[in-house]
Protein backbone atom coordinates (compact mmCIF):
# COMPACT_ATOMS: atom_id res chain seq x y z
CA UNK A 1 0.00 0.00 0.00
CA UNK A 2 2.83 2.59 0.61
CA UNK A 3 4.34 1.32 -2.18
CA UNK A 4 1.82 2.21 -4.36
CA UNK A 5 1.56 6.10 -2.73
CA UNK A 6 5.26 6.22 -3.52
CA UNK A 7 4.03 5.28 -7.37
CA UNK A 8 1.75 7.49 -7.46
CA UNK A 9 3.89 10.58 -5.80
CA UNK A 10 6.90 9.92 -8.08
CA UNK A 11 4.43 10.18 -11.19
CA UNK A 12 3.62 13.66 -10.17
CA UNK A 13 7.39 14.31 -10.17
CA UNK A 14 9.21 16.57 -13.78
CA UNK A 15 12.34 17.20 -14.33
CA UNK A 16 13.35 20.57 -15.75
CA UNK A 17 17.31 20.25 -16.97
CA UNK A 18 19.64 23.78 -16.69
CA UNK A 19 17.01 25.30 -14.31
CA UNK A 20 18.08 27.96 -12.84
CA UNK A 21 21.16 27.29 -13.75
CA UNK A 22 23.03 25.51 -16.19
CA UNK A 23 23.54 21.53 -15.43
CA UNK A 24 21.09 21.55 -12.78
CA UNK A 25 18.41 19.22 -13.02
CA UNK A 26 15.22 20.88 -11.55
CA UNK A 27 12.78 18.71 -9.87
CA UNK A 28 9.44 20.36 -10.11
CA UNK A 29 6.50 19.50 -7.80
CA UNK A 30 4.07 21.71 -8.69
CA UNK A 31 1.89 18.22 -10.26
CA UNK A 32 2.69 16.79 -7.03
CA UNK A 33 0.35 19.88 -5.58
CA UNK A 34 -2.57 19.86 -8.26
CA UNK A 35 -3.21 16.39 -7.71
CA UNK A 36 -4.99 16.02 -4.43
CA UNK A 37 -4.29 11.57 -4.26
CA UNK A 38 -0.87 12.63 -4.88
CA UNK A 39 -0.28 15.34 -2.04
CA UNK A 40 -2.45 13.37 0.51
CA UNK A 41 -0.08 10.08 0.23
CA UNK A 42 2.74 12.79 0.67
CA UNK A 43 1.07 13.25 4.33
CA UNK A 44 0.09 9.63 5.00
CA UNK A 45 3.57 8.80 4.74
CA UNK A 46 5.10 11.56 6.63
CA UNK A 47 2.41 10.77 9.29
CA UNK A 48 2.95 6.97 9.27
CA UNK A 49 6.75 7.61 9.66
CA UNK A 50 6.32 10.22 12.39
CA UNK A 51 3.91 8.22 14.12
CA UNK A 52 6.30 5.13 13.85
CA UNK A 53 9.56 6.76 15.10
CA UNK A 54 8.97 9.33 16.79
CA UNK A 55 6.97 9.24 20.36
CA UNK A 56 6.84 12.75 20.95
CA UNK A 57 6.91 15.60 18.82
CA UNK A 58 6.71 19.42 19.68
CA UNK A 59 6.56 21.25 16.40
CA UNK A 60 7.06 20.63 12.78
CA UNK A 61 9.75 23.45 11.14
CA UNK A 62 9.58 24.06 7.40
CA UNK A 63 11.69 25.39 5.68
CA UNK A 64 11.12 28.69 2.96
CA UNK A 65 9.78 28.36 0.75
CA UNK A 66 8.48 24.97 -0.32
CA UNK A 67 9.04 23.39 2.82
CA UNK A 68 5.51 25.48 3.78
CA UNK A 69 3.37 23.81 1.70
CA UNK A 70 3.76 20.43 3.44
CA UNK A 71 4.58 21.54 6.62
CA UNK A 72 1.22 22.69 8.04
CA UNK A 73 -0.47 20.03 6.72
CA UNK A 74 1.73 17.47 8.46
CA UNK A 75 1.19 19.24 11.63
CA UNK A 76 -2.07 19.31 11.69
CA UNK A 77 -2.37 15.97 11.46
CA UNK A 78 -0.16 15.28 13.98
CA UNK A 79 -1.81 18.26 16.52
CA UNK A 80 1.41 19.71 16.73
CA UNK A 81 2.42 23.73 16.09
CA UNK A 82 4.43 24.66 12.56
CA UNK A 83 7.08 26.93 12.62
CA UNK A 84 8.71 29.08 10.18
CA UNK A 85 12.34 29.20 9.34
CA UNK A 86 12.59 31.91 6.59
CA UNK A 87 15.26 33.34 4.22
CA UNK A 88 16.65 36.75 5.81
CA UNK A 89 15.09 39.53 6.28
CA UNK A 90 10.96 38.37 6.25
CA UNK A 91 10.98 37.78 9.82
CA UNK A 92 9.98 40.39 12.26
CA UNK A 93 11.15 40.74 15.87
CA UNK A 94 14.53 39.15 17.66
CA UNK A 95 16.31 36.22 15.17
CA UNK A 96 18.80 34.26 14.65
CA UNK A 97 20.84 33.40 11.76
CA UNK A 98 22.97 31.24 9.58
CA UNK A 99 24.37 31.86 6.16
CA UNK A 100 24.71 28.71 4.28
CA UNK A 101 25.25 27.27 0.67
CA UNK A 102 22.68 25.44 -1.89
CA UNK A 103 22.68 23.27 -4.99
CA UNK A 104 22.48 26.60 -6.93
CA UNK A 105 23.27 29.53 -4.87
CA UNK A 106 23.55 30.85 -1.11
CA UNK A 107 21.26 32.46 1.25
CA UNK A 108 20.51 32.96 5.08
CA UNK A 109 18.34 31.35 7.22
CA UNK A 110 16.63 32.99 9.89
CA UNK A 111 14.03 31.72 13.10
CA UNK A 112 12.61 34.02 15.50
CA UNK A 113 14.43 33.10 18.76
CA UNK A 114 11.42 32.49 20.41
CA UNK A 115 9.92 29.84 17.78
CA UNK A 116 10.96 27.34 19.72
CA UNK A 117 12.34 26.91 23.31
CA UNK A 118 15.08 25.35 24.74
CA UNK A 119 14.39 21.41 25.28
CA UNK A 120 11.91 21.19 22.73
CA UNK A 121 11.97 18.23 20.17
CA UNK A 122 11.30 19.20 16.51
CA UNK A 123 11.42 17.51 13.21
CA UNK A 124 12.41 19.34 9.87
CA UNK A 125 10.30 19.17 6.75
CA UNK A 126 11.74 20.60 3.11
CA UNK A 127 10.61 19.42 -0.26
CA UNK A 128 13.64 18.21 -1.37
CA UNK A 129 17.74 17.29 -0.15
CA UNK A 130 20.26 18.68 -2.14
CA UNK A 131 23.70 18.87 -0.95
CA UNK A 132 21.92 19.17 2.59
CA UNK A 133 23.11 23.14 2.78
CA UNK A 134 19.90 24.35 3.65
CA UNK A 135 18.52 21.54 5.98
CA UNK A 136 21.69 22.04 7.83
CA UNK A 137 22.21 25.37 8.36
CA UNK A 138 18.17 24.67 9.94
CA UNK A 139 20.09 22.08 12.20
CA UNK A 140 22.16 25.23 13.33
CA UNK A 141 19.51 27.43 14.19
CA UNK A 142 17.66 25.01 16.44
CA UNK A 143 21.34 24.19 18.24
CA UNK A 144 21.45 28.12 18.71
CA UNK A 145 17.86 27.70 20.51
CA UNK A 146 18.94 24.82 22.49
CA UNK A 147 16.10 22.55 21.00
CA UNK A 148 16.13 18.90 19.43
CA UNK A 149 16.37 18.09 16.28
CA UNK A 150 14.74 14.35 16.50
CA UNK A 151 14.81 13.95 12.54
CA UNK A 152 14.87 15.72 8.70
CA UNK A 153 11.89 14.67 6.02
CA UNK A 154 12.00 15.59 2.52
CA UNK A 155 9.50 14.71 -0.46
CA UNK A 156 12.91 13.91 -2.36
CA UNK A 157 16.18 12.87 -1.89
CA UNK A 158 19.35 13.78 -4.62
CA UNK A 159 21.79 10.65 -3.48
CA UNK A 160 24.33 11.36 -5.10
CA UNK A 161 25.11 14.49 -3.87
CA UNK A 162 25.30 12.85 -0.39
CA UNK A 163 23.19 15.31 1.82
CA UNK A 164 21.78 12.65 4.37
CA UNK A 165 26.01 12.60 5.29
CA UNK A 166 26.09 16.17 5.98
CA UNK A 167 23.64 15.97 8.20
CA UNK A 168 24.61 13.43 10.50
CA UNK A 169 23.77 12.31 13.62
CA UNK A 170 20.58 13.48 11.83
CA UNK A 171 18.56 10.88 10.17
CA UNK A 172 16.51 11.56 6.66
CA UNK A 173 13.72 10.29 6.05
CA UNK A 174 12.57 10.50 2.10
CA UNK A 175 10.03 9.51 0.01
CA UNK A 176 11.22 9.21 -3.29
CA UNK A 177 15.14 8.80 -3.91
CA UNK A 178 17.26 9.60 -7.00
C1 LIG B 1 15.51 24.43 -2.56
C2 LIG B 1 14.73 23.30 -1.91
C3 LIG B 1 15.48 23.08 -0.62
C4 LIG B 1 16.91 23.39 -1.00
C5 LIG B 1 17.68 22.10 -1.15
O1 LIG B 1 15.11 25.64 -2.01
O2 LIG B 1 13.37 23.65 -1.71
O3 LIG B 1 15.05 23.98 0.39
O4 LIG B 1 16.86 24.09 -2.25
O5 LIG B 1 19.01 22.31 -1.55
P1 LIG B 1 20.28 21.91 -0.66
O6 LIG B 1 20.00 20.55 -0.07
O7 LIG B 1 21.42 21.90 -1.62
O8 LIG B 1 20.43 22.94 0.41
P2 LIG B 1 15.44 27.10 -2.60
O9 LIG B 1 16.51 27.73 -1.77
O10 LIG B 1 15.62 27.03 -4.07
O11 LIG B 1 14.15 27.93 -2.21
P3 LIG B 1 12.60 27.93 -2.59
O12 LIG B 1 11.99 26.79 -1.80
O13 LIG B 1 12.21 29.26 -2.09
O14 LIG B 1 12.43 27.73 -4.07
N1 LIG C 1 16.81 22.52 -4.64
C1 LIG C 1 18.12 22.21 -4.72
N2 LIG C 1 18.37 21.44 -5.79
C2 LIG C 1 17.16 21.25 -6.42
C3 LIG C 1 16.76 20.53 -7.57
N3 LIG C 1 17.65 19.86 -8.31
N4 LIG C 1 15.45 20.57 -7.92
C4 LIG C 1 14.56 21.26 -7.17
N5 LIG C 1 14.89 21.95 -6.07
C5 LIG C 1 16.18 21.94 -5.69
Amino acid sequence: ESQSKVQLIQRCIRDFPDFPKKGIVFKDICPLLKDPAALTAVIDLFEEHVKKNHKQVDLIIGLDARGFLFGPLLAQRLGVGFVLVRKRGKLPGPTVSVAYALEYGEADAEIQEDAVFPGQKVLLIDDLLATGGTLYATCELIRKLQAEVLGCMVVIELKELHGADKLKPHSVFSLVQY
